[in-house]
């Protein structure tokens, strides 16, 4: 079989700089976690770039390496961090506030928590209407906030030695809005940051900022950003990695583990009632109806794509899909899910099954974004511009080209994000075909 060749791709060195607007309960958790692992505390259970191993070429070869001992990511060591919040609290403050890890956890890294202060935020509450918070930056135009967080930007990289950067949305979610004329073109966003128009959210200036400056781009959220038409454009132009929508972690998870399934064995499902209990910042806002409704849409897309109603409508054509998310501020982040799933199968006969899962969100995000920041790095570093769908894995709504449908079975997801890093460092893509074992004959 003819060699194949890896793809070049420019070297990990130097510091990565991580920008985060948002530095909340996913964000805190994010680099408490980082820190640990970096100090040998724990290992860094959920994280692919971390654990996760890779099988190369054939089975009988035994080649099972760990994913970051062959593919060229940056160095936990390199990665320095910095961020904005509307709230003018440490990283150590925030993380005891959201009380996602213990006290003992936290006091293990405090001196470094303790030394990440937000800067001020682009902000605007029309967008996030259950918050408001005094670390916000006052200016003129859309245009001028755009100024000011280039430069924000460029004071961190020079001040910190960065050889590069990445920036991470983990802000909070923004309410639903449908792309109009000014997310069209480059030109009508530019004209509308300087107009100020009212269709441009705050995560919207952040994203154009790293676009227009080469830094890749990542939307940990649900809302539109990067997912308009303006945005889009300009990463092709500047050449820019960029994916989102939605890191995928607890119900929407296990919805794109197990609804796979179903389809695999042709089981019917009538309906699939989803309901969740949270209680921290992000079910706080959530609990506005409009920022609910980008968490809706995202949550909804992934059955349909994963079952087919089109081609199975015996099976799916009259699935009643319902998800409900409930603001409880006792369980903090700890969520907690129903999922009730009407399902039928052999001569019609009906059956259910009940999921109740007991999860800590930001532990199940913490990695995901952790992943996305290394592998989109990667994917710079590689010449891979524009939407990363290799890596809809790690999301509930994922980016992709407009010809396309988007992939949610987490499994297909995962091969193909698999047979991407293959690809990148020039081995065979693994199809699973195996043919050569049944040519015992001749
Ligand atoms: N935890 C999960 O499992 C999960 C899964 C998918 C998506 N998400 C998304 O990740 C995001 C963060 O979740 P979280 O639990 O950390 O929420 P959080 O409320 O604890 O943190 C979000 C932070 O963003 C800040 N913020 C809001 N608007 C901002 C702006 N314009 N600029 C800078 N900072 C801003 C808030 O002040 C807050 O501190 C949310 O959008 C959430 O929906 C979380």
């Amino acid at each position: 079989m003819a060699e194949r060749k890896a793809v070049p791709i420019r070297e990990a060195k130097g510091k990565l700089g991580v920008l985060i607007p948002g530095m909340g309960a996913v964000t805190t958790t994010l680099l408490a976690g980082i820190e640990g692992i970096r100090r040998n505390l724990y290992p860094p259970f959920g994280s692919v770039t971390q654990m996760g191993h890779i099988r190369l070429g054939r089975r009988d070869e035994g080649r099972q390496p760990l994913v970051k001992q062959v593919i060229p990511l940056a160095d936990l060591n390199d990665v320095v961090v910095g961020g904005w919040d509307i709230f003018p609290d440490d990283c150590l403050t925030a993380a005891r506030k959201a009380g996602v890890c213990t006290n003992e956890q936290l006091d293990q890294v405090k001196d470094y928590l303790g030394s990440i202060k937000p800067m001020s935020a682009v902000f605007d509450r029309r967008f996030v209407k259950k918050l408001d918070g005094p670390n916000v930056k006052q200016a003129k135009t859309l245009w001028d906030k755009h100024l000011m967080l280039e430069e924000d930007i460029h004071r961190f990289k020079s001040e910190n030695g960065c050889d590069r950067l990445v920036m991470i949305w983990i802000g909070s979610t923004e309410v639903y809005i449908q792309p109009s004329e000014v997310h069209f073109t480059v030109e009508s966003f530019e004209a509308g940051l300087k107009n100020n128009d009212p269709g441009i959210s705050s995560s919207m200036i952040y994203a154009y900022t790293a676009l227009k400056n080469g830094i890749p781009y990542i939307n940990g959220a649900p809302h539109l950003t990067n997912d308009c038409p303006a945005l889009t454009k300009l990463a092709q132009e500047k050449k820019v990695a960029h994916c989102g929508k939605d890191f995928k972690t607890g119900q929407t998870l296990m919805k794109t583990i197990i609804a796979p399934g179903f389809k695999a064995r042709l089981l019917g499902v009538d309906g699939w009632f989803s309901t969740n209990i949270l209680g921290n910042r992000d079910g706080e806002v959530l609990d506005d109806p409009d920022s609910f409704k980008s968490k809706e849409v995202s949550k909804l897309s992934v059955l349909d794509t994963i079952l087919q109603p089109d081609i199975y409508p015996e099976l799916y054509g009259d699935l009643f899909h319902k998800v409900r998310i409930n603001y409880y501020p006792p369980r903090g982040d700890n969520k907690e899910s129903w999922d009730n799933i009407d399902i039928f199968g052999w001569m019609g006969r009906k059956m259910q099954i009940k999921i109740n899962f007991l999860c800590r969100d930001s532990i199940l995000a913490a990695p995901v974004a952790l992943d996305l920041i290394l592998f989109t790095d990667l994917a710079q570093r590689a010449g891979m511009s524009g939407i990363q769908e290799w890596l809809s894995f790690y999301f509930k709504a994922p980016l992709h080209a407009p010809s396309v449908y988007p992939e949610h079975d987490l499994f297909i997801q995962l091969w193909k994000m698999k047979n991407t890093l293959r690809y990148l460092i020039g081995e065979e893509l693994i199809t699973h075909l195996g043919i050569e074992y049944y040519n015992y004959f001749e």
